[in-house]
């Protein structure tokens, strides 16, 4: 009952993360669209005018206009974009103590990793979370935040090493959460502690009558682009949890620093070119990263693991695969899993019967001797002889009779 509860809980959260996420992200790449396009002011435009545009959307025309220091006067209504970001992160940090919290022994503790208690392994996630925030904010308030470079060149850097310290103590898949919860944070504490109070300065000053100090308005906007170039890592660190391979993969740490790199040089080609500027050398470095990591991650046996021990093909009986597939996998794979939090058969994979095993075994093959991803954090103790036995198993025609 525990579990499908947490399940249940799981996707309305996750629903709502994804709805407030889209309303977020979507929002903010409007905004950066829309400054990138504005058409400066002309001769007899309102002078306090900064730039316009005009587009089509919906039935009708629209004609949006900046004014960096206000029309003069404080609209009757004046709408602010803040929730988004807020919901997204509460949603977001609810559903990382759903799954990795109440879920710590199955999604965020891998033993051979580093044997934690799920108290030990709460303690950490949230600790790093506030550090990691408190550490970007002291680097925001030195002169490096003053260059978008200097400030990328040490701070992407940094989170690539905060990807590696995270896979140092949680199992792959939380390692990669935690990196994009962390980014995530630092997003929405950007918009709460710096942007919004900043724009709150600015509206105050003019309902005033006075000259807006530019100064919180030059941080909000240093924030507002970090934002900006960690949307594309974050989004896909969001998704990674379906991708075994990369999570899963021993320098898994390194495969998410190059993904951060390459999202990054995407979305910077998309904002040169909002500006009329094409820089092609950027998404094809994007790419020529993916196909590198491509080229890594090709299934190779014992790429990074240790080799299996040698055993005789005819030990490797139906029989006996059945046995492993009991003993190491069906707490989870099974149509009622027994495993705390797991309510029904992982991505619909069932090892029970005859046929499941003969259906999934090129996939039982991939996930438990190949990648060696599964039993999820080996928690049910899978040894190095019975794979040897699966693989001997497959190899020889996996046969389910
Ligand atoms: C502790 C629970 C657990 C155990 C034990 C476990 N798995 Fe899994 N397995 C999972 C979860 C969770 C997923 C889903 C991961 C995802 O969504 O990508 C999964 C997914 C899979 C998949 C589908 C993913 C794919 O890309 O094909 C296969 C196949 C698989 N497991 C095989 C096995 C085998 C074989 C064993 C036993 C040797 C095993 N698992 C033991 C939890 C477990």
């Amino acid at each position: 009952m525990e579990a499908y509860i947490a399940d249940w809980l799981n996707m309305l959260v996750r629903w709502v993360h994804l709805i407030t996420g889209i309303a977020w992200i979507g929002s903010s790449f409007y905004f950066v669209w829309l400054d990138n396009h504005l058409e400066p002011r002309e001769e007899n435009d309102d002078p306090r005018l900064h730039g316009q545009l005009w587009s089509v959307h919906g039935g009708g025309f629209y004609n949006s206009r900046k004014f960096l220091k206000g029309p003069g006067f404080i609209p009757g209504t004046l709408h602010w974009f803040k929730y988004e970001a807020y919901f997204t992160w509460l949603s977001g940090f609810s559903l990382l103590a759903i799954v990795y919290y109440w879920g710590a022994s199955t999604f965020l503790i891998d033993p051979a990793i580093a044997d934690l208690t799920p108290w030990q392994g709460i303690a950490i996630s949230v600790g790093s979370l506030a550090l990691g925030y408190i550490a970007y904010d002291l680097l925001c308030r030195t002169k490096l935040v003053e260059s978008g470079m200097d400030f990328l060149a040490i701070g992407v850097p940094l989170l690539i090493l905060v990807a590696l310290g995270y896979s140092l103590v949680f199992s792959g898949r939380a390692a990669y959460l935690h990196t994009g919860a962390l980014i995530g944070t630092i997003m929405v504490a950007n918009v709460f502690f710096v942007i919004i109070p900043g724009q709150k300065k600015m509206v105050a000053a003019i309902a005033r009558g006075e000259e807006p100090d530019p100064l919180p308005g030059i941080r909000g906007k240093q924030r507002s682009m970090h934002n900006n170039y960690l949307t594309l890592p974050v989004l896909f660190i969001m998704i990674s949890n379906h991708f075994p391979m990369t999570y899963g993969h021993p320098h898994s740490w390194a495969i998410l620093g190059a993904i951060i790199v390459a999202g990054m040089l995407i979305r910077h080609f998309f904002n040169l070119r909002h500006k009329g500027k094409i820089v092609w050398q950027l998404p094809v470095g994007g790419a020529l990263i993916f196909a590198a990591i491509f080229a890594y991650l090709i299934p190779r046996e014992n790429a990074g693991l240790p080799p299996l021990p040698q055993v005789a093909a005819e030990r490797a009986t139906f029989e006996t695969i059945h046995g492993i597939m009991t003993q190491r996998c069906t707490a989870c794979h099974a149509a009622k899993p027994t495993q705390a939090g797991i309510a029904g058969a992982p991505a619909g994979v069932r090892l029970e019967s005859a046929a499941d095993i003969k259906r999934w075994a090129g996939r039982i093959n991939e996930m438990s001797v190949i990648r060696r991803t599964m039993p999820q954090g080996n928690i049910t103790g899978m040894t190095d002889e019975e794979r040897a036995l699966v693989k001997a198993w497959f190899e020889s025609g996996a046969k389910a009779d």
